[in-house]
């Protein structure tokens, strides 16, 4: 799993947290993939990390046990690319790594059928399939068009045309030959430089149906929060009401208003006559008294001030937001 990059949308949220870590409604976010993938049935995961791996690894502790999969971590010295990490990792992995394997990007809240990707690569006997999710801005993501039998005719890494398309979902199972394309220390793109030259060549799609959210811009990881919480997507978490969490040792004064839709992080307080709606509060933010905070993430530690007017905002670490 690729988790080395440095979440530049999500600032100032990643300034001290790689964005796999960063808590998504209760937990780390990597705790919904890993449980995902040990529900398939895999048991060990490999994070390729690069930006802050002790804050990863301390995020996760303890995940490994309640998820039943062990985690390995392997630790590039710079920042090698997707394809670049994904060769770094197999030369750490040696002869621990199986000649097909799953490689993923960290930042995909998903249920897609990993079962259903595994037995197509199979039954079609290919050198790496993508899953592909459906989308109607295709934009952001890696545009794929493929025939009727599956067999990619083209891969186009951000497109920056808001076409609606079948979209590269983050998640390959890959053939160790696929390892031979990637130079080795070096910086290289799986999206653009290895996917293209696989076209015609080996590289097979298959859409799967189900939920899928790239988590890594505060658009995207307000929507994930929300359909965790509206059961959108299958996960352990457990709501307060449909679409709002506060954490169990929260404080709400009984003239505060928390939704619709807000998750409050352990230790939140929100004062008399305060608002917070469709917002995420990570742990110990205090919101004032009469203050409003709506379609906003604040970071650990976050001060609004009594009064104060917030909106759309992404705040960081232990700032305080001035009232007026
Ligand atoms: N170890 C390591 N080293 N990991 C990296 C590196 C690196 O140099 N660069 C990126 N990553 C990790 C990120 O941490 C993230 O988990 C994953 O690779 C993908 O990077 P993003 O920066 O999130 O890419 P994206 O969302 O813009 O695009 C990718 O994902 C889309 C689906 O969500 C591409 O794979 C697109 O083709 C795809 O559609
Ligand atoms: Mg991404």
């Amino acid at each position: 799993m690729l988790v080395g990059g440095e979440g530049t949308r999500l600032r100032p949220l990643t300034e001290w947290i790689p964005k796999p870590a960063l808590t998504l409604v209760d937990r780390p976010f990597l705790a919904y993939m890993i449980e995902w993938l040990a529900g398939h049935g895999v048991t060990e995961v490999v994070l390729a990390c690069g930006f802050l791996p002790d804050v990863l690894r301390a995020a996760l502790a303890g995940e490994e046990e309640r998820a039943g999969a062990k985690i390995r971590y392997v630790v590039e010295p710079e920042p090698l690319g997707t394809a670049g990490a994904i060769r770094f990792a197999a030369e750490e992995l040696g002869e621990d790594l199986d000649d097909r394997f799953l490689a993923l990007n960290g930042d995909v809240l998903t249920d897609l059928d990993l079962a259903a990707l595994l037995r197509a690569h199979a039954e079609r006997g290919t050198t790496a399939t993508i899953a592909l999710h459906p989308v109607e801005d295709s934009s952001a993501y890696g545009l794929v068009r493929s025939g009727e039998g599956g067999e990619v005719l083209e891969f186009l890494e951000k497109t920056g045309e808001r076409a609606p398309g079948e979209v590269n979902a983050g998640i390959y199972v890959l053939e160790r030959s696929v390892l031979d394309l990637i130079p080795p220390g070096e910086s290289v793109s799986i999206e653009r430089d290895v996917f293209p030259r696989l076209v015609g060549d080996g590289l097979q799609a298959l859409r799967l149906d189900g939920y899928w959210m790239d988590i890594g811009t505060p658009e995207r990881y307000l929507r994930a929060s929300w359909d965790i919480l509206e059961g959108r997507v299958e996960t352990r978490v457990g709501p307060t009401a449909p679409g709002i969490l506060v954490a169990a040792d929260a404080n709400v004064a009984e003239s505060a208003t928390v939704g619709p839709r807000a998750v409050l992080g352990p230790g939140c307080r929100v004062r008399s006559g305060a608002e917070v709606r469709e917002s995420v509060l990570l742990d110990g933010c205090v919101v004032g008294e009469n203050a409003h905070v709506a379609g906003s993430i604040l970071s650990p530690g976050v001060e609004v001030a009594p009064g104060a007017i917030l909106g759309g905002a992404v705040v960081g670490r232990d700032e305080r937001v001035p009232a007026g």
